[in-house]
């Protein structure tokens, strides 16, 4: 196995994590068990009590997914990673390993959803204060800290409006509260940007995005310190079970194999789509980070080395107007999922934000006449000319 220290990011990529065996394969291996074999009860016993390392059953243990774990790690630059079954697996991992009854986080406004829904309902019903916050607006956070506050969360850029958040000036504040600071980077994965490096204390995945990259398979994963994944994150994990499958390990460490060349893809693509759509009629702002017009360019050319594939942009014909344009597309998929070579279209209003309260809606920005689209590998010309029908 190589150390990742020694290489690159791409060489990180394409070969950490794998501890070849005997049979001296080249591809990395895919272990289909749930349970392994001890050679005597006394290593038996040592495995269970810890003192041993060593496999001992596929809800926790598995040398598939562990490779992909310590792929990732060695992406983001984390000491240990846990691979979950999904990314809201992942989030609710990190919530159930690190906080309890009492504690107080203070959420971004604008995170996927379904992770406003697990904070505001679940977490919530568990006895967990929730404080919700303009992303964007650090005295927001200032004003909301408490001495019980425990987690700071959120993604950048943010789902669908494409916000960016300062990840050090919430670290620091994280950490001079005594919190700490997780940050979702589905959007840009490591490829594009390293919370930990930049002080985030947790970065959160939904690998069915980018890390996998072709829509096929469900998982996530939270990356950090010994201290902060490997202790509790970990324990609720091998504890509640939502594990990820070495099948869909295999596939996610065949994505990682070419995120760095897909990202930089995307970003090319999305940027191109970007530019042209800001000069069509109808479309009112474009929502891009890589634009000179997005509000927080230069924040996110400091922490990103790309902009990503996501972009947004509201049509001046409201809901009318967007489910129009979606409609009248032949070739982009209707389809609510991001971060796959073929470009997605989707209408937040009514799918990923459908759950939201109208008021919850007009606080996070997701108007009727707002359209997401996560561009994808596809000739740009063609990306254009779908969606030049609609408009
Ligand atoms: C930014 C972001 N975080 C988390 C999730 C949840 O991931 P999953 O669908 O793998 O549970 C999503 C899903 O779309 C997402 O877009």
């Amino acid at each position: 196995m190589i150390d990742p220290e020694e290489y690159g990011f791409s060489t990180r990529a394409i070969r950490a994590g794998h501890l070849r065996t005997d049979e001296g394969e080249h591809g990395e291996p895919i272990f289909p068990t749930s349970s392994y074999v001890f050679d005597s009860a006394e290593q038996a016993a040592a495995r269970f009590s810890g003192d041993e390392p060593g496999n001992i059953y596929s809800r926790f243990t598995n040398p598939t997914v562990r490779t992909f774990e310590q792929r990732l790690a060695a992406l983001e630059g984390g000491e240990r990673c846990v691979a979950t079954s999904s990314g809201m697996a992942a989030i609710l991992s990190t919530c159930m390993g690190l906080l309890k009854a009492g504690d107080h986080v203070v959420v971004s406004r604008s995170v996927f959803g379904t992770t406003v829904v697990l904070f505001n309902q679940f977490m919530a019903k568990f006895g967990i204060e929730v404080t919700f916050v303009s992303l964007t607006e650090l005295a927001e956070w200032e004003q909301a800290m408490r001495p019980n506050t425990r987690l700071l969360f959120l993604e950048t850029p943010a789902n669908p409006l494409t916000q960016v958040g300062d990840i050090s000036a919430l670290a620091a504040l994280a950490h001079q509260n005594g919190a700490l600071l997780a940050v979702d980077n589905v959007f840009c994965t490591p490829a594009l940007q390293q919370p930990l490096a930049l002080g985030a204390d947790i970065v959160i995945h939904s690998a069915t995005k980018y890390l996998d990259g072709q829509g096929r398979a469900m998982g996530g994963a939270v990356v950090g310190s010994e201290e902060v994944v490997g202790n509790d994150v970990y324990s609720f994990l091998r504890t509640a079970g939502p594990s990820m499958s070495p099948f869909n390990a295999w596939i996610f460490l065949k994505g990682l194999e070419t995120l760095k060349l897909r990202m930089d893809a995307h970003t090319k693509n999305a940027t191109l789509l970007a530019q042209w759509l800001e000069q069509q009629p109808g479309v009112s702002v474009v929502h891009y980070p890589g634009l000179e017009s997005h509000v927080q360019h230069e924040l996110a050319s400091t922490q990103q080395s790309g902009a990503g594939g996501i972009l947004s942009f509201e049509l001046e014909g409201g809901q009318e107007a967007a489910w129009g344009l979606i409609n009248a597309t032949k070739m982009v998929s209707i389809t609510a999922n991001l971060g796959d070579t073929k470009t997605t279209i989707t209408h937040p209003a009514t799918t990923t934000h459908g759950r939201l309260t109208p008021e919850e809606k007009q606080q996070a920005g997701i108007g009727g006449g707002l359209v997401r689209v996560a561009v994808g590998l596809e000739d740009i010309e063609d990306l254009k000319q779908d969606l030049v029908r609609g408009l």
